[in-house]
């Protein structure tokens, strides 16, 4: 048996931003070769931010569609939807109750996110998200978890759980998953805004790289990039940040390393690197945004491989919550269960 993968994205916005991409969807593509795997558009941790209801239908449906159109093989892997699968939010409340409120409370995003709305905007969903997370990794005796850095600090939850699980409740309970992050680019970084990272609630869409936008505006928001008043191209995170992650994004998607793109741009101005990378980028979106709109354009199509997903992956969900249910000493609904 092939060891298991298993990750998600949260349907927040219109369209992925390249940092899911690099950071997490191009490893979901690859692993598909060496492992089995399972990935999901999580609906319900979407629920935390308040979405309009028919904006979260479209964009978890949009979701899916990238995760398809990037490469992501429904014959080969399962690709669902969370909330068609129950037990995502029932094995959520059982290790609620073996989670401490200090340990959820040290969450750092669960910290940033609510310092963001102030108390009053904070509901108790945000607060408990990493829970639902590690539910939705133990549910499916996860070996591995291909994520960027910014769900590092989560992956060490729901280890933590994981162990904690086995250690009451015996041993083999659930796997201990392990973290897959890949360092070249595990955080990607605002166009703009080179310190922070890449995210599809940025508050400036021109730094953001959006996988569904228009070819020519990514390209804009390319050759716009905050950079920094030298001239030299190199790769320095401290005082190169903008250049930096241009090179990044330019390494991983042309197959050159950094050191030989640095090389190879020698002499050169800052404004023909932009224009290089945005060409790179758009040529290389630019057939998986194509996918992506036939895939929403057939929302019957993909809502057909989404029931498919579920009920495979519902299969091996309701099998562990069962086990667990079991041996945290819930009675059974069905005699000689
Ligand atoms: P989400 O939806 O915010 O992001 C999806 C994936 O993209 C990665 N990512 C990035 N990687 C590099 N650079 C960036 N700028 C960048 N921005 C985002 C994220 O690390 C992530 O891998 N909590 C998760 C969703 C989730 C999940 C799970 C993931 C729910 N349950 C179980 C794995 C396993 C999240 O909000 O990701």
């Amino acid at each position: 048996m092939k060891p298991r993968v298993f990750s998600a994205m949260q349907p927040t916005s219109d369209s992925l931003q390249l940092g899911n991409y690099l950071g997490a969807l191009v490893q979901w593509v690859k692993l598909q070769d060496t492992h089995d795997a399972i990935y999901g558009v999580v609906d319900l941790h979407a629920l935390t931010v308040a979405p309009e209801p028919q904006q979260l239908r479209d964009r978890t449906r949009a979701t899916a569609a990238q995760f398809l159109a990037a490469g992501v093989d429904p014959e080969r892997s399962i690709v669902f939807v969370q909330s068609h699968v129950p037990e995502h939010a029932e094995l959520a409340w059982l290790l609620s109750t073996y989670t401490g409120m200090g340990e959820a409370g040290r969450m750092t995003q669960f910290k940033d996110k609510s310092a963001k709305v102030g108390e009053s905007g904070t509901n108790v969903g945000l607060f408990t998200y990493p829970i639902l997370m590690a539910a939705d990794i133990l549910l499916y005796d996860t070996d591995l978890v291909p994520v960027g850095e910014d769900q590092r600090q989560h992956l060490e939850l729901s280890r933590d759980l994981a162990e904690r699980l086995n250690t009451r409740l015996g041993e083999g309970t659930v796997v201990v998953p392990d973290a897959h992050i890949v360092e070249a680019t595990a955080k990607i970084y605002d166009l703009q805004e080179p310190t922070k990272k890449m995210s599809k609630s940025s508050v400036s869409p021109k730094g953001t790289i959006e996988i569904l936008e228009d070819p020519k505006k990514i390209a804009k928001n390319i050759k716009s990039a905050a950079t920094d008043s030298d001239t030299v191209i190199a790769f320095d995170r401290e005082s190169k940040a903008g250049v930096s992650n241009l090179l990044t994004i330019y390494s991983a998607l042309d197959g050159r390393s950094v050191e030989q793109l640095v090389a190879d741009y020698e002499g050169k101005m800052y404004g023909h690197l932009k224009v290089d990378v945005a060409d790179v980028v758009v040529e290389y979106l630019t057939p998986i945004r194509e996918a992506a709109l036939d895939w929403i354009e057939s929302p019957d199509r993909l809502d057909a491989v989404l029931a498919d997903g579920a009920a495979k992956a519902r299969t091996i969900a309701s099998a562990t919550l069962d086990r667990l249910y079991d041996r945290v000493g819930l009675v059974p609904p069905t005699p000689g269960r």
